[in-house]
């Protein structure tokens, strides 16, 4: 049964911080929520995003001296879905767009013209350019898969306080390459959720 209610998605999402630590979340499911969460945008379709999940023992033990005070949510929930941005993105260009050609959803002379247009300035790109792309796009990943979670029964807490510089090492990737922008914890809420407060929209936008 899938929750196909967006006003309930959306609106009702609040961080779950303890979860019910009997839940698991089977593979096949994991990877069809993060297929729903990838039809999130992303510049020039590069899809940088990378997803490390996180959901065995020894894994969550690895973690846990690397995320500070979210120590509940590692050792309580289903998973911790790291999310890293990959700087080397515009590798799969020719891929990504091959297939477009090759499935009939893009004429050869528009890939062709992406090709000879962006991926050289990706490829120049300065690290911080790279940097804010890849996690830019990432977190709009990251903000689908919560509601898409949602969708299938769950709930997540966006984590940033984690030890950004030994993460990718710490799961044998390769740090230079793949820089973590996220964790979600997600799981079947064991929580009293609190609700937020928000500025008003009013207050924080101008029209011009
Ligand atoms: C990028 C990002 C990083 C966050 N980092 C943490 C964190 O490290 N630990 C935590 O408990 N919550 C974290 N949060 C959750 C926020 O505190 C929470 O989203 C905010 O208070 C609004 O509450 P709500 O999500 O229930 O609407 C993070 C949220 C975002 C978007």
């Amino acid at each position: 049964m899938r929750n196909n209610n967006f006003e309930d998605i959306a609106f009702n999402r609040k961080s779950v911080k303890v979860f019910d630590e009997n839940v698991k979340i089977s593979r096949e499911e994991m990877l069809e929520m993060i297929n729903e969460a990838i039809k999130a945008p992303s510049s020039v379709n590069l899809q940088p995003w990378r997803f490390v999940v996180v959901e065995s023992k020894e894994a969550k033990d690895t973690l846990r001296p690397l995320i500070r005070f979210n120590v509940r949510q590692n050792d309580t929930s289903s998973a911790m879905i790291l999310i890293f941005g990959d700087m080397k993105c515009y590798e799969n260009a020719e891929t990504i767009y091959g297939e477009a050609v090759e499935k009939g959803m893009m004429p050869q002379n528009v890939k062709d013209d992406i090709m000879n247009m962006f991926i050289p300035f990706y490829e120049r790109a300065s690290k911080k350019e790279m940097n804010d792309i890849v996690k830019i796009d990432s977190s709009l990943a990251a903000m689908q898969l919560m509601l898409v979670a949602r969708r299938h029964g769950y709930d997540t807490n966006a984590i940033g306080g984690f030890e950004e510089d030994q993460l990718a090492q710490a799961f044998n990737l390769d740090p230079e390459r793949y820089v973590p922008v996220m964790i979600l914890a997600i799981g079947k809420s064991n929580y009293e959720i609190h609700d937020t407060t928000r500025i008003d929209a009013a207050e924080i936008s101008s029209f011009k």
